[in-house]
């Protein structure tokens, strides 16, 4: 694996594997898990080479936000993508990223409304414009995200159409079904940060999310069983409920009731940490 943290040297090593094959870009922010991991082997099934981003990116974490306790962690991150034949990893400072001078930003408004967009403002402008950027400077054939991050997807779809970026595989933007621990809780690198306790409780948001698709799909109102959700993460130690509502999986425009497309959203705080999870609602 080459490993690379300067642009000259990147368009060298992007030409060398272009020249022998397609690539597929996994962007990430490091920490890297079994769900990262995931997204490397389908990767590596449908592209030549892998090419892997690690950059913890400034301009998507809000004021008060965790991005200095951000886990970083290149050495480990490295060894885990060497093991799974990753042949570049691009891993530029925020000085490559945002020289000095630095003033465009990517705002996609529309699917970025609501949900996380509205409790963490700008969010979804530094996501799209690092995205953007990552897509300029490795010019894959296609890029895979978790759609644990569903609304981060549909925000790079949207983008990647509104701007004509290029990127020539027929899938291109490839969402990859969440991973989740045995108990059910979607992997993230947040989850780090909880103690065993937290931990234990926290696998009650995907078993909260789970009866209460259940009751919608059985023709139950959706506002009182979202209600009902909500009391259920209160009672097993969730400190807040930032939001849990039903959407248009595309779109992201609110429901009130199963339109046939529909997919629960939560993001929930235990003990400090705030975890996300989605899931389908219509059969
Ligand atoms: O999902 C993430 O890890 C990040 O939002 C991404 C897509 C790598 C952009 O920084």
């Amino acid at each position: 694996m080459q490993t690379v943290t300067a642009l000259p040297q990147l368009r060298q090593a992007v030409d060398e594997l272009r020249g022998n094959g397609s690539i597929a870009l996994v962007p990430t922010m490091g920490a890297l898990h079994d769900g990262h991991l995931t997204l490397v082997r389908e990767a590596a099934k449908l592209a030549s080479h892998v090419a892997v981003s690690i950059f913890v990116n400034p301009r998507q974490f809000g004021e008060g936000e965790d991005l200095d306790a951000y886990p970083r962690q290149l050495a480990e991150d490295s060894a885990k993508l060497e093991a799974e034949g990753v042949a570049l990893l691009w891993a530029p400072g925020v000085d490559v990223m945002y020289p000095q001078g630095y003033a465009t930003n990517i705002s996609v408004s529309g699917v970025s409304a609501g949900l996380c967009g509205a409790d963490r403002p700008g969010h979804f402008d530094g996501v799209a414009t690092v995205v953007c950027k990552l897509f300029n400077q490795v010019r894959p054939d296609m890029a895979l995200f978790g759609e644990k991050d569903w609304q981060q997807l549909a925000v790079i779809r949207r983008m990647a159409r509104d701007l004509d970026l290029v990127l020539p595989h027929v899938d291109a933007i490839h969402g990859v079904p969440i991973v989740r621990d045995p108990d059910g809780l979607a992997m993230s690198s947040r989850n780090a940060y909880l103690s065993p306790e937290h931990r234990e409780a926290a696998a009650t948001l995907p078993r909260a999310m789970d009866e209460a698709i259940a009751r919608i799909r059985d023709g139950q109102e959706a506002a009182p069983v979202l209600a009902m959700l909500e009391d259920q993460l209160l009672g097993a130690g969730f400190g807040r409920v930032d939001y849990a509502e039903l959407r248009d999986a595309d779109s992201i425009a609110p429901l009130a009731a199963d339109n046939g497309n529909a997919r629960l959203f939560v993001a929930a705080r235990i003990g400090g940490t705030r975890l996300i999870d989605n899931k389908k609602v219509s059969p």
